[in-house]
């Protein structure tokens, strides 16, 4: 639509989705549907109190593939009361806020961990990692699933491919998952925890450069050391955030996802068809991240005058906030869109590591090791259900899903 037939946003009249109401802290799923279905203009868009919120899955689509518009800078954390750690963070190591030509430089770097023969050629070793984990608690018939598998999987894997040796580990593992908290709405309450986890991460990050500094090795660490000190195409700062931030974002990420994934099997009652049907786990994978997607949130600003999107003329300066919880459940492109239909097979335009240039670094390692990690427990134990309550992360965090998942099964 062109900007002469576009509505203004004042005029546009958008429905009110209450991100601090008990009914969107219950069932942020129902929430959105209920805000969607009240809106006569389509329910695509919605306002909310942290900016305009995208509900549509094509209008997600197309803001992020859209290289008009920007991510958020750091300023955004600044006015929100994060402190000095997090604003350094921010600034230099978080690849979501760089400007377009940093981002560029530094992911490229970055990418050379993540190539999909180093991924596959690993795929042996995640198989035995995940069989090692199962082992441990196969003949008790339970376990929690996060505290027992998922959280260890996720974190020894990230460990392996970037060259951190495990017996480090307990170093970090908790402030990993306290960056959880970065997107939090709002982010006052968690700006202390955040400051501290991030104290932690970097000051484990600067020690394993150093130490790589010393003795280098064939890794991650010692490539990116290459690249700042041989190559001058990273900043001694640079180098130490980027070993940072994969440190977290590949942990917390993968340990969430993949026990909302188990939780998704279990409830669908389709537990026991991956186990006959093991070419279903990227199916599997796709279908968990739609409908319990571990990020929940991921935003752009507007930057050229003349932005439509839906039909509404969106002012410079204006903050889309992708609702994962909504988009990925919106009925025009997904039929029966609350419904985990392993047989979906329209994969063409799907978006669970997002799009644009800022897609996750991490994706083909994540897929992969999702996939893996569901075939080993569905071929290893049969029977699986949810066995006590489920304490979940709150859904105002940016990212989160099961704190803790007991589950009950049979050994096959
Ligand atoms: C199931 C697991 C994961 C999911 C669902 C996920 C999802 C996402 C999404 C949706 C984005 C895009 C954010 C945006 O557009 O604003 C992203 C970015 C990112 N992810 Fe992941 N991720 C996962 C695992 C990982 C892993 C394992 C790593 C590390 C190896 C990782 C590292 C990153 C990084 C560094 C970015 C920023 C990329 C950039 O700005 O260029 N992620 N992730």
């Amino acid at each position: 639509m062109s900007v002469i037939d576009a509505v203004e946003l004042e005029r546009a009249e958008l429905p009110f989705l209450d991100l601090h109401g008990d009914a969107w802290r219950r069932d942020p799923w129902a929430e959105a549907k209920r805000v969607r279905e009240s809106d006569p203009r389509g329910g695509k868009l919605a306002q909310s109190d942290r900016g305009i919120e995208i509900l549509g899955y094509e209008e997600y689509r197309s803001v992020t593939a859209d290289r008009r518009l920007e991510a958020l800078h750091a300023t955004h954390w600044e006015d929100q009361g994060a402190g000095p750690m997090t604003l350094d963070f921010l600034d230099n190591g978080h690849l979501l806020t760089f400007e377009p030509e940093r981002h560029i430089r530094v992911r490229r770097i970055m990418t050379a961990a993540f190539r999909l023969s180093d991924i596959q050629n690993q795929q042996v070793w995640f198989h035995e990692l995940a069989s090692r984990l199962i082992d441990e608690f196969a003949a008790a018939a339970q376990c929690d699933l996060v505290a027992d598998f998922s959280h260890k999987y996720s974190i020894a894997i990230i460990c392996r491919m970037i060259g951190v040796p495990p017996e480090d580990i307990p170093v970090f593992e908790h402030a990993t998952l306290e960056m959880a908290h970065l997107n939090a709405f709002p982010l006052a309450p968690v700006a202390d925890r955040l400051e501290s986890a991030l104290k932690t991460i970097w000051g484990y990050s600067e020690e394993i450069v150093a130490r790589r500094r010393a003795q280098p090795e064939q890794d991650f660490i010692s490539g990116m050391i290459a690249a700042q000190e041989t190559e001058g195409r990273l900043s001694a700062q640079e180098t130490v955030w980027a070993v940072a931030n994969l440190l977290f974002a590949g942990h917390d990420t993968t340990r969430y996802q993949l026990a909302s994934a188990v939780r998704a099997l279990v409830d669908a009652g389709a537990w026991e068809d991956l186990a006959a049907h093991p070419e279903l786990a990227p199916a599997a994978v796709e279908e968990a991240i739609r409908l319990f997607p571990v990020v929940h949130l991921t935003s752009r600003v507007v930057k050229p005058e003349d932005y439509v999107l839906d039909g509404i003329l969106l002012p410079p300066g204006t903050l889309l906030r992708a609702n994962w919880f909504a988009f990925n459940r919106d009925p025009d492109r997904f039929e029966d869109p609350d419904r985990l239909d392993l047989r979906r097979g329209d994969f063409g335009d799907r978006v669970p590591f997002g799009v644009g240039i800022h897609k996750c670094l991490g994706h083909a390692l994540a897929r992969a090791d999702i996939e893996i990690a569901l075939n080993e427990l569905t071929g290893r134990l049969a029977d699986a259900r949810i066995a006590g309550e489920v304490t979940m992360q709150p859904v105002t965090g940016g990212m989160g899903g099961p704190k803790n998942m007991p589950i009950a099964f049979r050994e096959r």
